[in-house]
């Protein structure tokens, strides 16, 4: 029997949970899928509730997830250390696949070091507020930053910045891929602080855009001298490394820049799991002393750490550069056969989330709803998370689906959406 007390805390959390459900924007109803299935000439197929369905929705850019190499090299990696860290890294959860995993990834990126965190979540988390504050009352690392932010940046940024626990005039936010809202804001509190960290996605996963991170650092630059300790950029490349840029290695390769800090995960174009971020080494020296994340919570197991290390290498390979090649084809056709058939898109986006324009929250639910019954999985988004009258549906497109694939998914829009009525 609950006491009173309890069962009205859980009576406050089911009106919650009903209050969600009635404004239509559960998540908990996830879709379970129940394994997948290996066909000649197609990408690998979800089964769902028994039936395959192609998977149009996932950040998996490269196939590299099924690629038979990453796989052998996760097994052999388990078999060799075990399947758990079996402690945080300064415990005893430090294996040489974890430092080799890094090494690999900080030459792909051209940095000096990189550390690998079990998500970029918590790369976020802990990375941003190392920067912005030291981790204890010891700390030599004085906090008078100013943080700015673009006003679309990812959930784990925001929550990055909020954990860290900045007054309101330690924190600015510059209008969405507006590099003269930067220019404004540098501007503006110039002689305030002595730090800046200027905070972006470099891929935003709604619409496929990108930060142009050229004009970004030469914006900083411009106020390299007003701050004490520099303008440092900070860029979370979740989406764009490995699978964005000539030879997947992001928003950084596709605008020629370089940023002083760059984060991303191992979860989506890799194919495996984890994040990390890049860098210099006396930063990664100081995120080993203070990152939360990184020090009291476990690393990645050695069979994923084994998995990603295969990706990057398979990245860094003329093997990487055809899967992109094949990305790159398969986005082009995508869009053009989609344009020909009469639908629109959001933006016009040259990476593989294409977000296509629907308009109507209801219509945009019905379409989704065909089209997973037509066995073709893709994802409806609808407000809050884009303003009204913008629901779109997103599909992302992979180097592993074969043409059959492309071919069968653009067709099944096109009857489903001339039911529905959007075409
Ligand atoms: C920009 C960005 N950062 C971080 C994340 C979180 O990645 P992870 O699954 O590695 O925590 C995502 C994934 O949605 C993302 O898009």
């Amino acid at each position: 029997m609950k006491s009173l007390p309890k069962k009205n805390l859980s009576d406050v959390l089911k009106k919650e949970v009903d209050r969600i459900d009635s404004v239509k924007t559960t998540k908990r109803n996830e879709l379970v899928i129940e394994g997948f299935v290996h066909e000649k000439g197609r990408a690998p197929v979800a089964l769902v509730h028994g039936k395959k369905h192609a998977v149009f929705n996932s950040n998996d850019y490269l196939g590299l997830r099924h690629h038979p190499q990453v796989k052998e090299a996760e097994h052999a990696a388990s078999q060799k250390y075990g399947t758990g860290p079996g402690a945080v890294r300064f415990i005893s959860g430090t294996m040489d696949i974890h430092r080799a995993l890094e090494k690999e990834l900080a030459s792909f990126h051209g940095k000096e070091d990189a550390m690998i965190f079990s998500s970029s979540f918590a790369v976020n988390l802990a990375v941003l507020h190392c920067f912005i504050k030291g981790q204890s009352k010891d700390s030599l690392v004085e906090s008078n930053t100013l943080v700015i932010s673009d006003a679309l940046n990812h959930r784990s940024i925001i929550d990055g910045i909020r954990v860290a626990g900045l007054s309101k005039e330690h924190k600015a936010i510059f209008k969405h891929l507006d590099l003269d809202d930067l220019r404004r804001v540098l501007d503006e509190n110039k002689g305030k602080f002595s730090r800046v960290l200027v905070v972006t996605d470099g891929v935003f996963s709604m619409l496929g855009e990108y930060q142009d991170l050229k004009k970004m650092q030469s914006v900083c630059d411009e106020f390299a001298d007003d701050y004490e300790e520099g303008v440092l950029t900070f860029v979370d490349d979740a989406h764009g490394v490995a699978g964005f840029g000539k030879t997947g290695r992001g928003t950084e390769e596709h605008c020629s820049a370089k940023v002083d800090i760059l984060i991303a995960t191992m979860g989506k174009g890799f194919g495996a799991d984890g994040g990390y971020v890049a860098g210099d080494k006396v930063y990664i020296d100081y995120l080993r002393e203070s990152a939360a994340t990184y020090i009291y919570s476990n690393p990645i197991s050695p069979g994923t750490a084994g998995a990603a290390l295969s990706s990057v290498k398979i990245m860094g390979s003329s093997e990487g550069k055809a899967l992109l090649d094949q990305l790159n084809n398969n986005i082009v056709y995508f869009k053009e056969a989609m344009k020909n058939n009469g639908f629109t898109f959001a933006a016009d986006s040259e990476h593989g989330i294409q977000p296509i324009l629907i308009g109507d929250p209801v219509k945009t639910r019905e379409l989704v709803d065909e089209l997973f019954s037509e066995g073709i999985i893709v994802t409806n988004i609808s407000y809050p998370v884009v303003p009204k009258g913008k629901d779109e549906i997103r599909v992302q497109i992979s180097a592993a689906h074969t043409h059959i694939d492309l071919e069968e998914c653009i067709e099944k829009f096109k009857v489903c959406g001339k039911k529905v009525g959007v075409i």
